[in-house]
């Protein structure tokens, strides 16, 4: 299970971190935070005992990608994500410049933004389905090298057709039953993602909404081992 540290400002996100020291494993700091607060606020989270998945979502011309990504060396970060509509040079820049930075790194790739709907895509000039384009970007970033994915749970069964079981698949969109799904439409229980094949799960306001944070990650970290 990953939190998505989606929180105001510093003061609050350290409480918080404080309140799950112990009850879990991985932090997810996305652009909102890193661009207030930048390396430090990584670092001082790393210290915390936190893996963290920075999610930056990047998306550029194949050499501002890959050198954006040795610009990221020394920081201790185990996952980041890039888009893979970037294309097969663009997403081979980034997995080369990982290996030869921070071989550990799990660069993800986000293929069709949950945001979007036929519709959207269309606009943006992509003739096909949302659910055929996401297949499409999936086969295309692991034959450019990547080893994983950020997915909506809905695409774990169709993508675990098609690619490689090593694949890792990570999957926001998680509300465990009876809790409330916010805007969030597209969900899944802790348990159904983790037996449709989610290898992460992503976990927002459900902890860091609930009166007892740590109980409700340690409920969901229940389930997930019950599945
Ligand atoms: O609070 P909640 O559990 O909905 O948070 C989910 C996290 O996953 C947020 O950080 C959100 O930006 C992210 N996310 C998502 N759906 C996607 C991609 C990312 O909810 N398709």
């Amino acid at each position: 299970m990953i939190l998505a540290l989606d929180l105001p400002d510093r003061e609050s996100a350290l409480e918080m971190l404080g309140k799950l020291r112990g009850s879990l494993e991985w932090v997810k700091i996305g652009l909102q935070m890193y661009l207030r607060y930048g390396r430090d606020f990584v670092n001082e989270v790393a210290a915390m005992g936190f893996k963290i998945f920075l999610d930056l979502k990047l998306h550029d011309i194949p050499n501002t990608v890959g050198s954006a990504v040795k610009s990221l060396e020394g920081l201790p970060i185990s996952m980041l994500t890039i888009h893979t509509c970037g294309g097969r040079e663009m997403m081979g820049y980034a997995v080369k410049a990982a290996r030869e930075t921070n071989p550990e790194l799990l660069v993800l790739g986000v293929t069709v933004l949950t945001s979007f709907n036929e519709e959207g895509l269309a606009e943006t000039g992509v003739a096909l389905p949302p659910a055929k384009q996401v297949e499409l970007l999936a086969k295309l970033a692991v034959d450019s090298g990547l080893k994983g994915l950020v997915c909506s749970p809905l695409e774990i069964e169709p993508l675990r057709k098609i690619l490689p079981a090593d694949i890792a698949l990570v999957t926001p969109g998680i509300r465990p039953a009876g809790s409330s799904a916010d805007e969030q439409k597209r969900i899944m229980t802790p348990k159904m993602a983790a037996e449709a094949g989610s290898s992460y799960i992503v976990v927002g306001r459900p902890i860091l909404k609930a009166a007892d944070p740590a109980q409700a990650a340690r409920d969901i970290m229940g389930e997930l081992q019950n599945a």
